[in-house]
């Protein structure tokens, strides 16, 4: 296990509570990228990576006959059961690098999770494994292209003097996403 999968992921919790710094950003893509997914999927079992804040498991979440979703966080699980009592799907507590099953799925999803990660290539031919004939998976990542990023990351266009401008810097830097299936 490497060091960065080493590190407890329980302290970046309060990253996906509401009101945390790019909440507008994540509330905004976070909610759109599901439905191009639903779009395309054709129903079967679901394997999501990732809970984070839930806008994706919620938007998901109804529309296969099976939901099964894995994360490396205890603290980010137990948030998420609190606040969906009444979700009907398996959380699995499990670092992507490390998780294993005999099942197939017919859909795994893996939305803003392969730029947390040390090795995407890994965990895209790891999860490959777990997919039914046939089945289907969709990735979304930051786009470290954007104009936005471009714009905000040139040297001196980003004024760090007061919080207030960190944070209305940080947030241009997000950008934009793309969509593979
Ligand atoms: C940005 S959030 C996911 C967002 C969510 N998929 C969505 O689209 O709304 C990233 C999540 O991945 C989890 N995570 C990050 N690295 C991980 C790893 N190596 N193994 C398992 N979970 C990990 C974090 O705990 C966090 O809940």
């Amino acid at each position: 296990m490497t060091d960065a999968i080493s590190q407890d992921l329980d302290q970046f919790a309060g990253a996906y509570q509401p009101g945390a710094l790019y909440a507008l950003d994540n509330e905004l893509i976070l909610n759109w990228y599901p439905h191009r997914v639903l779009d395309q999927a054709k129903g079967g079992s679901l394997l999501e990576l990732g809970v984070g804040h839930g806008y994706a498991t919620r938007i998901l979440n109804g529309h296969f006959e099976r939901h099964v979703i894995v994360d490396g966080s205890g603290a980010v699980i137990e948030q998420f059961k609190a606040q969906n009592p009444d979700l009907s799907l398996e959380m699995v507590e499990s670092y992507f690098e490390t998780f294993d099953t005999e099942e197939r799925f017919d859909t795994i999803c893996m939305g803003f999770v392969l730029e947390h990660v040390d090795d995407p290539a890994d965990i895209l031919t790891r999860f490959r494994r777990f997919l039914a004939p046939g089945g289907s998976i969709f990735v979304t990542v930051p786009n470290a292209e954007s104009m936005h990023r471009r714009a905000a990351t040139r040297p001196g266009s980003c004024p760090t003097s007061s919080p207030s401008a960190k944070a209305t810097c940080s947030s241009a830097t997000s950008g934009s996403s793309r969509l593979a299936a």
